[in-house]
């Protein structure tokens, strides 16, 4: 067939051929065929799900998987994604600089976000040339929400020449605008990397003074704070050690620096992860988002008990399995960012990412 065939063969009226047709939705029946492709994935989140809800999930799960084979696609969830997405449909779960660093190396096609808008953002500045989907791009943060690249720019003008760290939470307009980005895990070692003896550092009020207990450098705070983290209370937390005195107490950074204090450990989700897998405590107090428990539940089933206040971050619940279907059938919402912003945000996040 020559050039000139292909040409014709194609009816003059038709509209450009999209890289992604959207696809008919699948059948989402609970059937016999439905259950055994999906019981190995239902024994991980047996340990937090009775037998009746998973004909529910099951079918979204079968689906979800057998999609993302046809848009070469892969799911970064992070820790606060709920059992049934973390544990059955993503295929990299972590910590937002985890996730950072997987976006980067990924060789899939698509990347669907199982997290917060921040983070499908974070994805798109690191793979520009991939598609990035949100399958709610209202999942927001409190933290990305406290802070704009206006802010940022009056902040420069009121401490001239002093070097800016923001945390990821931010939008992709407040990372263009700073020196490097930071996320939980390394905030101590990128405010110590700028050689400054002052730093801005932003959004989060109570992550800055958790950083500054450990540092010389002086921190010059915004004053975001993450909605679920700033609820916890240091006279809750003793209330839990004086009823078991043995108990692990762990604490996210978000959490306010006298929290923190009365904690055994702090450090970001992964970290969290990590110590309860290494440290395998009889009891932990995780003082974090409630999912990241039930995510480990199963794996320290018999070994850990969780003691969990129960904090949930609505915004990590806007992703569900029935919008992450909805995102690979129909490829929305994708996150588009303007080149140019992409690219001095990216100069941010590599800043960081080359720290090591
Ligand atoms: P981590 O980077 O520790 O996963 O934290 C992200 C977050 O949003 C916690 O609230
Ligand atoms: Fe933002 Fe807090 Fe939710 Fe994390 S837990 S995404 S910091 S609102």
């Amino acid at each position: 067939m020559t050039t000139a065939n292909l040409v014709l063969d194609r009816p003059a009226t038709s509209a450009p051929v999209s890289r992604f047709p959207i696809l008919p939705r699948p059948d989402l029946r609970w059937t016999p065929e439905v259950e055994a492709e999906t019981a190995h994935l239902y024994e991980k989140v047996k340990a937090v799900m009775p037998p009746v809800e998973w004909p529910f999930h099951a079918p979204y799960v079968k689906a979800i998987n057998d999609l993302k084979k046809v848009r070469n696609a892969v799911i970064l969830a992070h820790n606060y994604q709920t059992p049934e997405i973390y544990n059955c449909v993503a295929d990299v779960v972590g910590d937002s600089l985890q996730l950072a660093k997987l976006a980067a190396s990924s060789t899939a096609d698509v990347i669907v976000q199982g997290g917060v808008h921040f983070m499908a953002e974070t994805s798109k500045i690191l793979s520009p040339n991939k598609t990035v989907l949100i399958p709610d791009s209202k999942a927001g943060c409190s933290l990305a929400e406290s802070i704009t690249a206006a802010d940022v720019r009056a902040l420069r003008a009121a401490y001239p020449g002093v070097p800016v760290v923001a945390y990821v939470n931010t939008s992709a307009e407040v990372k263009a605008e700073v020196d490097i980005c930071c996320t939980s895990s390394n905030a101590l070692k990128v405010v110590e990397s700028l050689g400054s003896d002052r730093v801005i550092f932003l959004p989060d009020q109570y992550l800055a003074q958790n950083v500054q207990a450990q540092t010389k450098v002086q921190i010059i705070a915004w004053k975001g704070a993450c909605e679920v983290h700033e609820r916890f209370t240091a006279e809750e937390i003793l209330r839990y050690r004086a009823d078991d005195p043995s108990i692990k107490i762990i604490a996210h950074p978000e959490c306010p620096r006298e929290v923190v204090e009365v904690s055994d450990f702090s450090g970001s989700t992964a970290a969290m992860i990590d110590f309860v897998r290494n440290e395998k405590p009889a009891k932990v107090l995780l003082v974090t988002e409630c999912s990241m428990a039930d995510n480990i539940a199963t794996e320290t089933m018999g070994v850990t008990e969780f003691v969990r206040p129960c904090n949930l971050c609505p915004h990590m619940k806007m992703i569900t399995l029935p919008k992450i279907l909805d995102s690979l059938l129909t490829m929305r919402d994708e996150v588009v960012i303007d080149p140019v912003l992409a690219a001095r945000a990216r100069a941010s996040v590599q800043r960081m990412i080359d720290l090591g």
